[in-house]
């Protein structure tokens, strides 16, 4: 594995190399390099989640961090993503993590360099660490794959974390079901529609999507979102018993989850941002181990 760009890229085998490799860390075993290294953190679209637990996870394993955000780059300047990244190996990144609102956009200079990069997040493309982190804590539940329900529910067609998810689930033999307002279908995903109601009384895992306002080219109406489409109490008590709640953030308290539900004893989301960090220093190991 050179770069994490998308899931479709890593195998069923891929996968479970870096979940065990993060129960390995979680228990302890964090793997130490034998020379200093920097991790350059190019952030170029906001983030709390991915950016920090990039951070956290850089400098538990004894990185340096070079942060390059778009407003205080040369990128303002007119320099390409392609030459702020070969500048950065030419003063030492040994990695490069990159969020870009353009989908597709790492894949088009990643053969043309030799530092590993990581994709943060682009545009409406891919969130492979999101991904990750999110089966890790899955996997952490039902120590399983196979045969498990998913419900992805929200704006299915401007999410990353939807694509990224769908595509490893249902490689891990998963069944993945979706519900989404019909403006809000996939075209790549045309089947496993179903009803909130239905999603929520039969998946092991329901996942709610925020609405992605910045990506909508006329704003939607959010009346009443919560009772159409989103996790009221309601809905959360109809639950299976042990099923959970995950969410890949940022939230919305009250708009596709009720505030309740986000701090009930189902829920999964601030689990998810602290596998965060352990699924990245995994990844992060994993592309820099010829450097132990
Ligand atoms: N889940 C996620 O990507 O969150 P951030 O935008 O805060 O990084």
């Amino acid at each position: 594995m050179k770069h994490l760009l998308s899931m479709e890229d890593l195998t069923a085998e891929d996968i479970y190399r870096l979940i065990h490799q993060a129960e390995a860390i979680e228990r302890g075993d964090i793997p130490v390099f034998s020379k200093q290294l920097f991790a350059a953190n190019i952030f170029l679209e906001p983030s709390t989640r991915t950016k920090n637990s990039f951070i956290v996870a850089e400098r538990r394993l004894g990185l340096e961090v070079l942060d390059v955000s778009g407003e205080n780059s040369s990128l303002t300047k007119g320099e390409s993503l392609y030459d702020t990244v070969k500048t950065l190996y030419s003063i030492s990144a040994n990695l490069c993590i990159v969020r870009h609102s353009r989908n597709g956009i790492l894949r088009e200079i990643a053969d043309q360099v030799d530092v590993p990069i990581i994709n943060a997040g682009d545009g409406t493309g891919q969130h492979p660490t999101q991904c990750l982190l999110d089966l890790y804590t899955i996997y952490q539940e039902f120590n399983t794959f196979q045969g498990l329900k998913v419900a992805i529910i929200g704006d299915i067609k401007h999410s990353r974390v939807a694509r990224s998810n769908s595509d490893a689930l249902r490689k891990l033999g998963a069944e993945v079901y979706y519900v989404s307002r019909p403006e809000w279908q996939d075209e790549d995903i045309s089947e496993n529609y179903v009803s909130i109601d239905e999603a929520v009384e039969h998946a092991d895992v329901v996942m709610l999507l925020r609405i992605q306002r910045e990506r909508h080219e006329t704003a939607a109406n959010e009346n009443n979102y919560l009772h159409t489409y989103g996790l009221t109490k309601d809905r959360e008590a109809k639950m299976n018993k042990n099923s959970i709640i995950m969410h890949p953030g940022p939230f919305n308290r009250g708009v596709e989850i009720d505030s309740d539900v986000v701090d009930s004893p189902k829920s999964r989301i601030f689990k998810q941002m602290t596998n965060g960090v352990t699924m990245r220093m995994a990844i992060i190991s994993e592309l820099l181990k010829e450097e132990f």
